[in-house]
């Protein structure tokens, strides 16, 4: 069985491959920082059996982030005002032996169940995330991410989307 938590000092860090390496070094360098600082947090995929350090399977990074609502999909924008928030999947990735086995998607469900944690909490219409190529952009994009017409590598996931997918 796979578990979501927290990146803590008990991961290893250094032992994570998912080929790319510029979130190879996110993960290695930053994302520790940045969850003490309030700029992202980062949560990792592990195996439930695993001792420390735990072996990391894929994570992914969440931040606030404000939006204008105008920037958003055609029929989204109704009703809003122009200054929304909403919460960014600012980094997802599985290592490189364990991609295609469905991890990814078990952890964009954990980011939607993190979204549905804020929500209740403080609000966000929904989650956003950067594609960082035109692969990435499919790979959300069969989840029901919308592609923002301002820029085709921004996609936006409504928080109604993400209450029927976890219903
Ligand atoms: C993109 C990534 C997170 C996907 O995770 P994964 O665990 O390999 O994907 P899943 O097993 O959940 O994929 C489910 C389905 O998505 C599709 N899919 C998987 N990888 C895909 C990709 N790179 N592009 C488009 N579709 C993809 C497939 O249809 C797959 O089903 P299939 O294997 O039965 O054909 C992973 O490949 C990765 O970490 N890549 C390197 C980093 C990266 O590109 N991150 C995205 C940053 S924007």
């Amino acid at each position: 069985m796979y578990k979501i938590e927290p990146l803590a000092k008990s991961h290893d860090r250094e032992g994570f491959d998912c080929s790319s390496e510029p979130l190879n070094t996110f993960l290695r360098q930053t994302a520790r920082q940045h969850g003490e600082r309030g700029i992202s947090q980062t949560f990792v995929l592990v195996d439930e059996q695993a001792a420390a350090p735990k072996p990391i399977l894929g994570f992914f990074s969440l931040n606030i982030c404000q939006v204008n609502a105008e920037s958003l999909p055609p029929g989204e924008a109704k009703k809003l005002p122009r200054n929304v928030s909403g919460v960014r999947l600012g980094r997802l990735a599985v290592a490189k032996d364990r991609q295609r086995q469905g991890l990814g998607k078990k952890l964009l469900v954990g980011s939607m169940e993190k979204f549905m944690e804020i929500f209740a909490r403080a609000g966000g219409i929904g989650l956003f995330v950067d594609a960082k190529d035109q692969e990435a952009k499919h790979y959300y994009e069969q989840f029901g991410f919308i592609a923002l017409p301002s820029n085709e590598l921004e996609l936006f996931l409504p928080a109604r989307t993400i209450q029927e997918a976890l219903h």
